[in-house]
């Protein structure tokens, strides 16, 4: 089945690369991570004259109909439906045709429905994996037709098909979660301890763990001072980790949490969450299982449900990853790949995938609290009012 499906590919990606003439050729040009590390492609004026030709007929703006894949996780949670319909209005507005894909969190759904991008002759492909390193066949099947791979805020894992990593920077959103907890408590001041506890993300999305080591690595100090103090004793990323950072699951989590260590009115001052989706589930736990002084509750991505919260004084904070930036990046990111121009990245020795450093552009995570949701999300129009009431 994989070299019929394999020589299929193959096919395909000879006949688009007729009809468009350098998409498998500049595709060459984004090629392997090593190459890209230098952040150069290989300049047009090397190219021979049959290449310089076809070079020629790629250069327009446009995209001349080329198609990008692009493979969501989930529609479940609420951020990845505005980076598809983000990302999908951005490249159609390139000219770009668009194959968008959600795979409802499950890994198999995810692997067919990229194989089938590559069958239906993609020419560059945008992943944010459910499971980092669970798309290795059809990541397998994308290099051996030559179709370059952007990994999309959640980085692809132990393979060098991945050309190129577009994020936040994700151990910032963690060291901001960190340093809100130290400035809400006063912690290099106040006397403390203080009661905490922690709720950290998926650990098969590769960025749960710069978001949990930047947040501890600010708040560890105080752990070890005594000062901040985790009463269920739950402190390891492993313990405190949420599978598909299901809000359910959290919630049950901190149930547990709760009637185990704070039934008997021992007061919890703040609640680490590496997310609004987990955050939610803390939330909610609170409400029903907890009478004591509401603690300090931080989270990211701004979803309407946690953004309704910190008005209401159910969360502290958020942080603010643009979709829409991210978004255009990666849309600029297809071009230059396309067109086989040099890729703009900031970032070439943080992002390890197991196969080497893959070329990373780092967009920066903004905080956001009740004081500035509205310059942020309403004024730049990502939320109407009416979605925050
Ligand atoms: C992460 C992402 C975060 C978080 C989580 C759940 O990979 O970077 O924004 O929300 O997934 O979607």
């Amino acid at each position: 089945m994989k070299k019929k499906l394999l020589s299929m590919i193959l096919a395909t990606t000879m006949v688009a690369a007729t009809l468009v003439g350098c998409g498998s050729g500049s595709a060459e040009t984004a090629a392997p991570a090593e190459e890209a590390a230098t952040e150069e492609a290989a300049p047009a004026e090397e190219a021979a004259p049959a290449e310089e030709a076809a070079t020629e007929e790629a250069a327009p703006a446009e995209s001349n109909g080329t198609k990008v894949g692009v493979s969501m996780p989930t529609k479940d949670l609420q951020r990845w439906n505005q980076d598809g319909a983000n990302m999908q209005a951005e490249l159609e507005a390139a000219g770009y045709e668009v194959d968008l894909q959600y795979a409802s969190n499950d890994v198999q759904t995810q692997v067919s429905q990229v194989e089938n991008m590559i069958a239906g002759g993609a020419n560059v492909l945008v992943i944010a994996a459910i499971e980092g390193s669970s798309l290795g066949e059809a990541l397998d099947m994308a290099k051996a037709a030559n179709i370059p791979v952007i990994a999309y805020d959640r980085l692809l894992m132990n393979s060098d098909a991945v050309s190129y990593y577009a994020t936040f920077d994700n151990y910032m959103v963690g060291t901001k979660q960190g340093e809100y907890i130290v400035d809400a408590l006063d912690l290099d001041n106040a006397e403390g301890p203080f009661n905490m506890e922690i709720t950290a993300g998926d650990p098969g999305d590769n960025n749960a763990g710069y978001f949990y080591n930047g947040a501890m690595d600010v708040l560890n100090p105080y752990i070890e001072a005594g000062k901040l103090v985790v009463v269920s004793g739950q402190t390891s990323f492993d313990e405190v980790a949420t599978p598909t950072w299901a809000t359910e699951t959290a919630q049950s989590r901190a149930e547990n949490i709760l009637s185990s260590n704070y039934a008997d009115g021992t007061q919890i001052d703040v609640w680490l969450c590496s997310n609004d989706s987990t955050a939610l589930g803390v939330e909610n736990a609170l409400a029903a299982n907890y009478n004591g002084e509401y603690p300090i509750i931080t989270g990211q991505d701004c979803d309407i449900e946690n953004v309704k919260n910190m008005i209401a004084g159910k969360q502290s904070m958020s942080i603010f990853k643009d979709t829409r930036t991210l978004a255009s990046q990666v849309v600029k990111m297809v071009g230059q790949i396309l067109n086989g121009e040099t890729v703009d990245v900031n970032d070439t020795e943080t992002y390890d995938n197991g196969t080497g450093v893959i070329p990373s552009y780092l967009c920066e995570p903004v905080f956001a609290d009740v004081n500035n949701y509205k310059e942020l999300l309403i004024d730049s129009g990502y939320y109407a009012e009416s979605d925050l009431q």
